[in-house]
């Protein structure tokens, strides 16, 4: 059952892929509720993510059973069994869980999209470097921000910064409140030569304290894509997407310059946006307009384009 599905949407997706050129894309993403996997290709390795359930099992039998499934991928992608890496999920996974590291291997290697280059790690984090969702609006951030100052808020490993640095903008300042993300942030501009230390910034900060210290029309471009909850140490307070979307967005919008763009995006399924309270001029939905191909259909997040 598993090999004829994934046959079929393989072959569908590689298709659109390659007409593309694509070579990073997620090719199954639960299609069969029996095998709760969600399969991404990284050029010529896969990210298998099992989503773990009480499945009946033994772990002998669970094992055997993952194997197999392991065989019907390597035989119908183009990948071999060592460059298959395995992770498994809680589905509903705890707040904290998904900036924790799972491994140390340290095994980064780069892949290309859209003629850049990211670093990947598909052994040590539950996420791999790069989310494949954004793809499209990476593109339109890359298309829009010359000699616009940008602003990547919750950057992670900074792919929104790569496209904005590639796309000729005036400055680029990537905030976070991981040092870890932060340097595979400044390594994946290096990786494309773009750092340029007198006009991309890296800012180690909570994004809710430092927008407060924010001027008015310091930036033109905001990308904001921030986690559903988030909690630390280094916080005054925790980060409640549906709680605290206006106050956080009316903070962006002071800071960004009339006729300024702000792209908003949020993983949070049940997201509800206050558009009524948000100071800007217009807020569209894009979440159909920024949905890749190989997301089609599957997409739990939400993005809006907010003009300022
Ligand atoms: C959903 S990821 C953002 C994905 C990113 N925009 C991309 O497209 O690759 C969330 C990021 O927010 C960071 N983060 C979580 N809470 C934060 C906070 N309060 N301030 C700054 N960064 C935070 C995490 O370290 C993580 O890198």
């Amino acid at each position: 059952m598993f090999h004829n599905r994934l046959l079929k949407v393989y072959k569908h997706k590689s298709k659109q892929a390659i007409r593309q050129n694509i070579t990073c894309y997620r090719v199954y993403d639960h299609d069969l509720p029996e095998f709760p996997f969600c399969i991404e290709l990284y050029d010529d390795k896969v990210y298998l993510a099992e989503y773990l359930r009480r499945h009946g099992m033994t772990d002998e039998e669970h094992e055997q059973w993952l194997e197999e499934c392991v065989t019907a991928i390597c035989g119908i992608l183009p990948v071999t069994d060592a460059n298959v890496y395995i992770k498994q999920r809680k589905r509903k996974s705890n707040r904290l869980d998904q900036y924790e590291k799972t491994d140390t291997k340290a095994e980064y290697f780069s892949v290309a999209e859209q003629g850049l280059q990211f670093l990947v790690n598909l052994t040590d984090y539950l996420d791999t470097g790069l989310f494949l969702d954004h793809r499209i609006t990476r593109q339109m951030v890359r298309n829009e921000c010359k000699e616009k100052r940008v602003l990547n808020l919750f950057a992670y490993t900074g792919s929104f910064s790569v496209y904005a640095a590639a796309g000729e903008a005036a400055s680029v300042t990537t905030v976070d409140l991981s040092k870890t993300y932060l340097t595979w942030a400044e390594q994946n501009l290096e990786l494309n030569n773009l750092k340029n230390e007198s006009k991309h910034f890296f800012i180690h900060a909570d994004v809710k304290q430092y927008l407060k210290t924010l001027q008015p029309n310091s930036f033109d471009l905001i990308i904001i894509d921030p986690p559903t909850f988030s909690n630390s140490k280094r916080m005054k307070d925790f980060l409640d997407i549906q709680r605290d979307h206006v106050e956080l967005l009316n903070d962006v919008i002071a800071a960004t310059t009339t006729g300024g763009t702000i792209y908003f995006s949020t993983n949070f399924t049940k997201f509800l946006l206050d558009a009524e309270a948000i100071k800007a001029t217009s807020i569209k939905d894009i979440t159909r307009a920024t949905t890749p191909f190989d997301f089609e259909g599957k997409l739990k997040r939400w993005c809006y384009k907010i003009s300022v």
